[in-house]
């Protein structure tokens, strides 16, 4: 079975209708097996804009529909056949002497559904079969069971799928309670079979048809038999809801994601071993399991992370196979990336720059860590790329960096490197306002009080604040230049100071170059391990 994964439900009804649009232009006079439901509606709607701009013929196209509910009147709005004419048939130039649907009128179905198998058989057979899955994994209506039906036949709906479609009719009560349908071996007989799954609801089933052997309690996994399958998916289905866990060095903030609707979040204590994260996330995460149908686990931890093996300087994690470790106490399928590229994968899912396609993430703290997204997809490299804080941007005499080298940018462009050079200049120029608000302070400086002596006119402050966005500049500029992102994000702590740090920043800035500051800030990881 080929998988097409799509980022949403529109790219997935765009892929469907190409598949079925080449189908239809290959051989003008194939034989289409349809489908109902709502997963459909978006492809037909494509096909059906095709067909009005003049780039598809369906006139010599045969169709035949997979199932109809039994009993039910051709004209009941919430029939099959008044379904095909609304969705599809009345805006396309299908004859519909050539199409064809399981009539729910009649009142000797077990002919009915002999003389639909023969009908097929004389048209030559299904070229393109188009499918939907129910929850349960049933196609067309051949619902789990001990045995499946072979050929088309009159079946009774389970529970299950009564109460789903119920959502197309006032009650339950008025959701017919059989339906005609064709069997497993009329589908398998198709050519070729395209079978759609969209949103988080189909995900334990998708789970269910890639994972699980053939059986007939997942009528789908029958598929796994035929030699041309291709399975059309929207990441919700694929990936259902996703737990994110953002290790820091003081909390640990957990996310729960259903496609790009944030459900919960919630956060604990680091803990100071890793037996006791570990414990403290299991704690956690079993919680929200109960809560929430939660299929896999992202997890974004400080470190270098190499072959699933994290060693880090911050955390009690040495060469420690987190993914392994939690896998077993989660019973879930685990994923570990470090975490600034966890939260640049946040900021390019649920951030400002949703819409782009590459961004740098550039997080100022007490180091200054950053993540790479191209394409959409976390940059690696050999293990650790992304460690932007040791680009180098002073060649001599440049400042000491604990990495060993000299002149790393986080040596002058981190928060830290902002308030030691403040309070250097300080030091040095004892009339200050900087160095008055330092002495209330006992003697120290933060962040905060370097920009209060700005908003004061302080001339020492504003002459360590114009290195300062030179040096950000400075490094900022060779990222662009490396990785030509559509956006840099800015976090971290002085990024709150918003205009009064992007203001000047853009003006030293070259060229067009996207600054952003993070909305997510410290949510971002969380989210983004979800995603991972
Ligand atoms: C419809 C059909 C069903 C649906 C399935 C999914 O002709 O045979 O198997 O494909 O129930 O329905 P939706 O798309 O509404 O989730």
């Amino acid at each position: 079975m080929r998988i097409i994964l799509c980022e949403n439900y529109d790219e997935l009804s765009e892929k469907a209708a190409g598949i079925v649009a080449s189908q239809v232009m290959l051989k003008p006079d194939c034989v289409l097996g349809l489908a109902t439901g709502s997963t459909p509606v978006g492809m037909y709607n494509k096909l059906a804009e095709m067909y009005k701009n003049g780039e598809i013929d369906f006139s010599q196209v045969r169709s035949f529909n997979l199932d109809e509910y039994y009993p039910i009147k051709k004209d009941n709005d919430q029939s099959y056949y008044t379904f095909m004419r609304e969705n599809l048939f009345s805006k396309i130039n299908i004859d519909p002497n050539n199409t064809h649907i399981p009539n729910g009128e009649t009142d000797n179905p077990k002919a009915e559904c002999e003389n639909y198998e023969k009908m097929i058989k004389q048209s030559g057979g299904v070229d393109l079969q188009i499918l939907g899955i129910g929850q349960n994994g049933h196609i067309g209506f051949n619902e789990p069971d001990a045995s499946l039906n072979s050929y088309t036949h009159l079946t009774k709906l389970t529970e299950n799928t009564i109460n789903a479609n119920s959502r197309f009719f006032n009650s339950y009560d008025e959701v017919p309670k059989q339906a005609l349908t064709m069997g497993i071996s009329t589908i398998l007989s198709a050519k070729k079979i395209i079978l759609l799954a969209s949103g988080a609801s189909k995900s334990t089933v998708v789970a269910e048809l890639l994972n699980d052997a053939i059986n007939t309690s997942v009528p789908a996994t029958m598929l796994k038999t035929h030699p041309d399958v291709i399975l059309i998916c929207d990441r919700d289905a694929y990936m259902g809801t996703k737990l994110g866990i953002d290790i820091g060095g003081t909390n640990i903030k957990f996310a729960v994601v259903e496609g790009d609707c944030v459900k919960y979040k919630s956060s604990v204590k680091t803990e100071r071993t890793c037996e006791g994260i570990i414990e403290a996330i299991a704690k956690e995460a079993n919680s929200i399991k109960e809560q929430f149908n939660i299929k896999k686990v992202g997890v974004g931890t400080p470190g270098i992370i190499k072959n699933g093996m994290v060693t880090s300087v911050n955390l009690p994690f040495e060469n420690t196979n987190l993914e392994k470790l939690l896998k077993e106490r989660l019973g879930l399928p685990v994923t570990v990336d470090n975490d600034a590229n966890c939260a640049a994968l946040g900021e390019i899912e649920f951030g400002t720059t949703k819409e782009c396609d590459n961004i740098v993430l550039v997080s100022l703290g007490t180091g200054v860590g950053g993540g790479i997204i191209m394409n959409r997809q976390i940059c690696h490299g050999n293990n650790n790329m992304g460690e932007i804080g040791h680009i180098i941007i002073q060649t001599e005499g440049g400042r000491k960096c604990p990495c060993g080298l000299c002149g790393c940018w986080e040596q002058y462009a981190s928060a830290t490197a902002l308030i030691k050079d403040a309070q250097a200049a300080a030091l040095e120029n004892k009339e200050s306002v900087l160095y008055g608000l330092m002495e209330k302070n006992s003697s120290r400086l933060d962040g905060k009080l370097i920009f209060e002596a700005l908003d004061q006119g302080c001339e020492t402050a504003k002459a360590v604040f114009d290195k300062y966005i030179f040096y950000l500049a400075s490094g900022i500029e060779s990222l662009v230049n490396i990785f030509g992102p559509d956006a840099v994000v800015l976090a971290g702590g002085v990024t709150k100071q918003g205009d009064k740090l992007l203001a000047p920043l853009k003006e030293k800035l070259r060229g067009n170059i996207r600054i952003e500051i993070s909305e997510l800030q410290s949510d971002a990881g969380a989210l983004g391990a979800a995603m991972l």
